[in-house]
């Protein structure tokens, strides 16, 4: 089964718990995701539900797994094309990390992981933002971003505060995907989500004029799109059923995040 948005549904992870019985599991069994983030999404949550929780692992493939996905113990699966609607808190045992299985990992796919490590130095290290965007993916800098993650997810594991802000350009990133129908991956609609919530930033006088423009400019210089294909409309229509309530993790500056309610009426003033 190639592992797909479509097939991220309660039904697949229920049809793994299924294998999980036919296996005979044990409570003490540890499963073992390998793959991309959708794959540890999955098996993760399948781990929560089977016997009440059993202990699970990430071994992830991809840079966005690596950097974002598989850090943290966020699993769970759409719901008529909403993201991760359904879903459990639990944490794996370990997350393996390493540069060799990227090696073969294709343009976009990198190009998503990068949009992730950007989101991480944009709320965590503005220095490491600078040395991405002039030196591209490094081992050095992946470890940093998936260092920013753990620590963050180590003080707030269950997003009671902090960890909110690793959700910048997620509520307009979900909607772009959602509005997409699976065309626009998750880390491309990250990264256009990023360059809306910088010019909401800006519109509602929270970061100094131009942020927008930047971040738009460094991001097309590694490669990543800016521009979102959809109106305000559409995507508020996404929005409303966000897990997110309305609040939107916006930027004061590079490494400055601030979470805050935005009003319909600014959203559609300040990102049409
Ligand atoms: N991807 C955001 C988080 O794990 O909190």
């Amino acid at each position: 089964m190639h592992p797909s948005e479509e097939l991220k549904t309660m039904d697949t992870a229920v049809k793994l718990t299924e294998k999980f019985l036919e296996a005979d599991l044990s409570r003490g069994a540890l499963v073992l995701a390998i793959g991309g983030g959708i794959t540890t999404d999955i098996a993760g949550f399948a781990a929560s539900m089977y016997k009440r929780g059993i202990r699970w692992a990430a071994f992830p493939t991809t840079l966005l797994a690596q950097v974002d996905a598989a850090i943290g113990g966020k699993t769970g699966v759409n719901l008529h094309g909403y993201k991760n609607m359904l879903g459990a808190f639990h944490m794996p045992e370990f997350t393996f990390l390493t540069s060799s299985v990227l090696e073969t990992l294709p343009e976009k796919e990198l190009r998503c992981g990068l949009a992730e490590m950007l989101k991480t130095f944009l709320i965590g290290d503005a220095d490491a933002y600078k040395k991405c965007i002039a030196g591209g993916i490094t081992n050095d800098l992946i470890f940093r971003a998936a260092s920013i993650k753990a620590d963050i997810v180590c003080r707030d594991p269950l997003e009671h505060g902090e960890r909110a802000v690793l959700n910048l350009g997620h509520t307009f990133g979900h909607a772009i995907e959602h509005c997409s129908k699976g065309a626009i991956a998750h880390g491309e609609a990250v990264g256009m989500g990023i360059i809306l919530a910088a010019r909401l930033s800006e519109g509602l006088g929270l970061a100094q004029k131009g942020l927008a423009a930047r971040l738009q400019e460094d991001f097309q210089r590694v490669g990543l799109e800016t521009s979102c294909p959809y109106g305000i409309d559409e995507l508020t229509a996404a929005m409303k059923k966000d897990k997110k309530d309305g609040k939107f993790v916006l930027l004061k500056g590079i490494g400055q995040p601030v979470i805050t309610t935005v009003k319909e009426d600014d959203l559609r003033k300040y990102t049409e």
